[in-house]
């Protein structure tokens, strides 16, 4: 299916792409093929495609028909060209950087990201030997002056998580790709309902399908596009594409599949050997909520701005954290590169960290939770869940404090929505209150 062109188009791709009715039965809907393996119709024809000479499925680890479904609606959506898909977004982050820094290598990655890619990077990825420097989002002359020789990627999120700031990607690619490093974009919380980091420099975008994708909370998934335009044929700098390897019979990626070597690298090494492979069921799922992505993000982003507006108003209340607020650093970023808005979270910082438990907790029907993108309204409170094993120099570096709560904005009522959250701000406010006259 040809890709969409422009953003009016996404709704129908979220709803066509990659899949045509056919066989005896045509079913309208996406079939779940449930099988964990396939029948070759020959030896010869296993031989082919275990040996990557035909395509075609061999075993559910690295490849199945209703994910590839998926896997062809998430390209599409994105304007990408290829896409693997993966248990979770957590592996796709991960996949998507390890096919890059083999080796091991150097990233400079934004100082503003979920707390578990922070986690992966400073932990896991220390222990594998690749090398992180985090810098400011906001500051693209620290990105180039960390530059070092062997640095293979730059990572960042097009809205971060959870403050909602937004970097600027075609400032970032330019540099990157002045250095030929390629730049890997995690467009979770924007969506390409609203943004296509392809479009502004990016070259591989990662997804946790888990949020806004799938839209419901019910599964967990992960994808990586790729644009298939990033120059990866120097032999040295990316060997593990452009120069032979056993692996591949003594060919290299590049030379058996042009301008998808990337993810097959991604596909049939990482997805292959690591095994975080989407299941079947879960791609299901995602392809259910991804069909009503753009009409949930539109009215997730409404109901957002009457609570953003309710919340700068409240006297419990410091600051409203969101790129939509007049006056915010990237506000006029927000309307240029995001004329449809940056997704459904926003933060909100109390006057006083003391209030955080007891408002959490006088919620009724706000929920705390460690999820984002789903249909109804959760609340997390950063420092203590999804950031929890960030320092406090970590915590400050990406903006956070511990008076933030982050709220991802659900399809309830908007009035239920800020009576909830009126209610229990009053009611914080009166429990601090008595705690010092006590
Ligand atoms: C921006 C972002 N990227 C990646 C992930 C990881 O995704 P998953 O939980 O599907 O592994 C999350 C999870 O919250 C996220 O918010």
């Amino acid at each position: 299916m040809a890709q969409p062109r422009d953003l009016a188009q996404q709704s129908t791709a979220a709803i066509h792409a990659g899949y045509t009715p056919s066989g005896d039965y045509r079913p309208l809907t996406v079939p779940l093929y449930s099988s964990a393996a396939y029948n070759f119709p020959s030896h010869a024809d296993a031989v082919e495609k275990f040996a990557l000479r035909q395509t075609g499925f061999t075993y559910s680890r690295t490849g199945n028909p209703t994910v590839s479904v998926f896997e062809q609606r998430a390209a599409a959506l994105e304007a990408g060209a290829y896409a693997v898909a993966t248990a979770t977004g957590q592996a796709a982050v991960a996949l998507a950087l390890l096919a890059l820094t083999q080796g091991p290598k150097h990233i400079i990655a934004s100082s503003q990201l979920y707390g578990g890619t922070v986690d992966l990077l400073t932990d896991s990825f220390k222990d594998f030997g690749i090398r992180i420097s985090f810098v400011d989002p906001d500051d693209p002359a620290a990105w180039e002056a960390a530059i070092e020789e062997d640095t293979r990627a730059f990572f960042l999120e097009s809205v971060t998580n959870p403050l909602s700031t937004l970097p600027d990607l075609p400032a970032l690619s330019e540099i990157a790709h002045r250095h030929n490093i390629p730049v890997v974009v995690d467009n979770t919380l924007a969506t390409p309902a609203n943004f296509r980091p392809l479009l502004h420099g990016a070259d591989i975008v990662v997804h946790s399908a888990t949020k806004a994708l799938a839209g419901h909370g019910q599964v967990l998934g992960g994808v990586v596009v790729d644009s298939g335009t990033f120059d990866f044929s120097d032999p040295i700098r990316w060997a593990q594409i452009a120069a032979p390897r056993a692996r591949y019979a003594g060919t290299s990626l590049l030379e058996r599949y042009g301008a998808g070597a990337y993810s097959m690298l991604v596909r049939s090494k990482f997805l292959h050997d690591l095994g975080p492979t989407l299941p079947a069921a879960s791609a299901h799922g995602i392809l259910t909520g991804i069909e009503t992505l753009s009409v949930r993000t539109a009215a997730a982003q409404q109901n957002l701005l009457l609570l953003a507006n309710f919340l700068q108003a409240h006297p419990a209340v410091a600051q409203v954290h969101h790129p939509s607020r007049p006056g915010h650093p990237h506000f006029e970023r927000a309307k240029r590169f995001f004329p449809r808005g940056t997704g459904s979270v926003l933060a909100v910082e109390l006057h006083d960290e003391a209030l955080v438990s007891a408002f959490i907790d006088s919620l009724e029907v706000i929920v705390l939770a460690a999820n984002i993108g789903d249909t109804r309204t959760m609340i997390a409170h950063p420092a203590t869940m999804t950031h929890c094993r960030l320092s406090e120099a970590q915590l400050a570096d990406a903006g956070l404090n511990r008076a933030v709560l982050r709220i991802s904005v659900g399809l309830e009522d908007p009035a239920d929505l800020i009576r909830d959250l009126d209610r229990a701000l009053n009611a914080a406010q009166a429990a601090t209150r008595e705690e010092s006259f006590a």
